[in-house]
């Protein structure tokens, strides 16, 4: 549907940005060199941070200025408002020389006290070929040690993950802190046949920012890779005791006092609290008025639809048409709304269906179109109707139909055609009418055998009765209707000639989308008012213009040469006056520029 891809449009105009998560204040600096965004309750700089654990130092004597945590030397690469932060911390290294001594080692310590290792975030890795990689630490109080060994004859199996040949991998627990990496040998390197390996490795990384390659092993023996990202969780609160929501509250120094603002308590074995802000806001909740709210309508410009949005602090809410329920985050179509008191629609049972059909079968083809096909159906009680069947699985058809169910339940009247039932819990959607047994005016026009040569008298009525229901359809209806399809195939005939306009596929109601459908075309070229290509606006003019369109045809005028070819079997003396003024009628519904529509 045109319109729907107008709305996935607008929705990719429409930028979400989020507001900045900001610095406490504007005195803080808000960046350090490649640290970007150091969001409160870290700092930059006095009274910038909630307390000495989230101050970040910036060195601004290098370039580009490094930050660093605390004032300690660990570089900070990253800072997410969710309780992650990204540092870079060395690799540990032991190497040997081929006389199996060991030439160099290096085991940094990480202290990390008032921060937490991530166990979801990060691996413990371990590279080389006689290798014992430790992990060794505090969790709290407790001592903890952990990890891996690999041995091999030689270094030479790269796959790209880290299987288990040349390298071991395993997961680090929760609430790591504290922690030193210890490397050692069983052998010294001795027993590896080659230089594959003089050197083991062992470092706790961001999963996905270390993948073993042989690229990767050669950066770490020349040393382009001394660093690697680690991801650290954070949280507000006293390390030293697990301390609840409920707890925090109650504290002068309660991080999370903004308005829409809320405490969580931390999951990932670390002590404190976290805060995040309350569904439909966002920003910082660190922050007084650090939370913002969403605006919802703004960023869905399908929600409520066909109704409209209205943004409300952290929600919205829907002002739905007419038949259609709200059900607080949309707009539904209403099952009361598919009756009204003229008109009674029946939920034929798909099986009741299938065998009018004879099970759809082709022999029972009336009609067959974009949407789908129209079979001709016999009820049990013999009565016969035309069952429209939409295309499998197209949703556009399926949004037609239920267009066309809204469109005919306001309308009664002889000239359109009447819905007697619907299927709609079926896959697809079923309309049934009542069976108009003559065919098209289209097929009774253009009928080349001339069998069934229309009088001009029923040509008259015809053009009537059809001008009598578009009449309706625009005005006599609650909300003004225009059908947009109006053309020969769409107007049947029944035995005794009387029109029957059908096919509200296209139709639409004006009030509820004057505003959005302007720009769609639909309806059958040729029959469409070239001012609607022009002006994109969607009036009644388009169903009179494509009127004009049925009435030449009923005079059956060629195209090129406009009222000058009159079909010769129609005319006599009695009536070509009548035939004039018909002919001058459709002239002017066809005038673009006509001022004046015909009644
Ligand atoms: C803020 O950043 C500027 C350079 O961008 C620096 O000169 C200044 O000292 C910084 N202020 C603080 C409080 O860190
Ligand atoms: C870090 O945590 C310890 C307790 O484990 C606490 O004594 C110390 O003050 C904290 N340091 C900072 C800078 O908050
Ligand atoms: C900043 O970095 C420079 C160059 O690395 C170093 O000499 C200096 O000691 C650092 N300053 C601080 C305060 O750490
Ligand atoms: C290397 O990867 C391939 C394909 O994924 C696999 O078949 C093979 O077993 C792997 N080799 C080792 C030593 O893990
Ligand atoms: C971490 O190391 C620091 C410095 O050595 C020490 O004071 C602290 O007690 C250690 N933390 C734990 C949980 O062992
Ligand atoms: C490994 O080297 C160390 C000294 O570098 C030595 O004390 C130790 O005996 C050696 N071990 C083996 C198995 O060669
Ligand atoms: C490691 O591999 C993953 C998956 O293929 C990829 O997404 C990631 O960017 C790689 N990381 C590096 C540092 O190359
Ligand atoms: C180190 O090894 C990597 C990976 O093979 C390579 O890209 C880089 O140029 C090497 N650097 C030096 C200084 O040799
Ligand atoms: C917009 O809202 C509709 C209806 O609630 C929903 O189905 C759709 O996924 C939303 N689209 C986006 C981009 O959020
Ligand atoms: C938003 O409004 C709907 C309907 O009133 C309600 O059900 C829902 O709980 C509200 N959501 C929030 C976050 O307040
Ligand atoms: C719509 O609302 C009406 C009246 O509240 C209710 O009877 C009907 O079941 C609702 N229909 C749907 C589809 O929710
Ligand atoms: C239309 O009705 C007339 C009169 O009942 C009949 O003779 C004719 O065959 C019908 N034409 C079609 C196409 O059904």
């Amino acid at each position: 549907m045109a319109f729907g891809i107008l709305v996935v449009l607008l929705i990719v105009l429409v930028t979400t940005t989020a507001p900045a998560a900001q610095p406490l204040s504007s005195n803080c600096n808000s960046s350090c060199g490649d640290l970007t965004f150091v969001p409160y309750p870290f700092g930059i700089g006095e009274d910038c941070y909630f307390n000495p654990k989230f101050l970040i130092t910036c060195n601004y004597s290098t370039k580009p200025p490094k930050a660093f945590l605390m004032e300690s030397n660990l570089n900070v690469k990253s800072i997410s408002l969710d309780g992650e932060m990204v540092i870079e911390h060395f690799v540990s290294r032991d190497c040997y020389n081929n006389k199996a001594e060991r030439v160099e080692r290096r085991m940094p310590r990480l202290w990390l006290q008032n921060y937490t290792a991530s166990s979801t975030s990060n691996k413990f890795v371990g590279i080389g070929c006689d290798t014992r990689a430790l992990v060794e630490g505090y969790r709290g109080e407790d001592r903890y040690a952990t990890g891996c060994i690999s041995s091999c004859d030689s270094l030479n199996v790269f796959n790209e993950s880290c299987s288990g040949v040349g390298c071991c991998q395993i997961s680090i627990p929760r609430g790591l802190q504290n922690f030193t990496i210890k490397l050692t040998s069983y052998y010294n390197h001795s027993g590896i046949l080659d230089d594959s390996n003089p050197c083991n490795y062992a470092f706790v990384v961001k999963e996905n920012e270390f993948n073993f390659s042989l690229e990767s092993f050669k950066a770490l023996e020349n040393k382009t890779i001394e660093m690697l990202p680690m991801v650290l969780n954070w949280a507000i609160g006293n390390e030293d005791q697990v301390e609840s929501c409920e707890a925090a509250k109650k504290r002068v120094d309660y991080a999370c006092k903004g308005r829409y603002s809320d405490c969580v308590e931390v999951k990932d074995g670390s002590a404190g609290y976290h805060c995040r802000c309350l569904t439909g806001f966002q920003g910082n909740p660190y922050i007084l008025d650090g939370c913002q709210d969403i605006d919802e309508c703004k960023n869905n410009l399908t929600l409520c639809k066909p109704g409209n949005c209205l943004n409300l602090p952290g929600n919205w809410t829907c002002k739905c048409p007419k038949r259609y329920n709200n059900t607080g985050t949309g707009c539904t179509l209403n099952n009361a709304g598919y009756q009204s008191e003229k008109l009674v629609i029946f939920c034929i049972a798909l099986e009741e269906l299938k065998r009018a059909t004879n099970n759809y079968d082709e022999d029972r083809v009336l009609g067959e179109g974009g949407f789908g096909k129209v079979y001709k159906g016999i009820l049990p009680n013999n009565e016969a109707v035309a069952i429209k069947k939409s295309k499998i699985g197209d949703e556009t058809q399926t949004a037609q139909f239920i267009n066309e169910i809204i469109m005919l339940l306001q309308i009664n009247h002889r000239n359109v055609v009447k819905l007697l039932g619907c299927c709609l819990e079926t896959e697809v959607p079923l309309l049934v009418y009542k069976f108009i047994s003559n065919g098209t005016l289209f097929h009774h026009i253009h009928n080349t055998r001339r069998t069934s040569v229309l009088a001009w008298k029923l040509r008259l009525k015809i053009a009537t009765e059809t001008a009598q229901a578009l009449a309706y359809l625009h005005s006599a209806t609650s909300t003004p209707i225009i059908h947009r399809d109006v053309k020969s195939t769409n107007i049947l005939l029944d035995d005794n000639y009387v029109a029957n306009v059908s096919d509200f596929g296209a139709s639409r109601l004006i009030p509820i989308d004057k505003n959005q459908l302007t720009t769609m075309v639909q309806g059958t070229l040729g029959y469409l008012d070239p001012e609607y290509f022009h002006s994109s606006q969607l009036t009644e003019k388009s169903d009179v213009y494509s009127f004009g369109v049925v009435l030449a045809e009923l005079l059956t005028i060629e195209q090129n040469c406009l009222f000058d070819v009159v079909d010769g079997d129609i005319v006599d003396e009695e009536n070509v006056v009548e035939l004039k003024q018909v002919a001058n009628l459709a002239k002017r519904c066809l005038s673009v520029k006509g001022t004046k529509d015909p009644p």
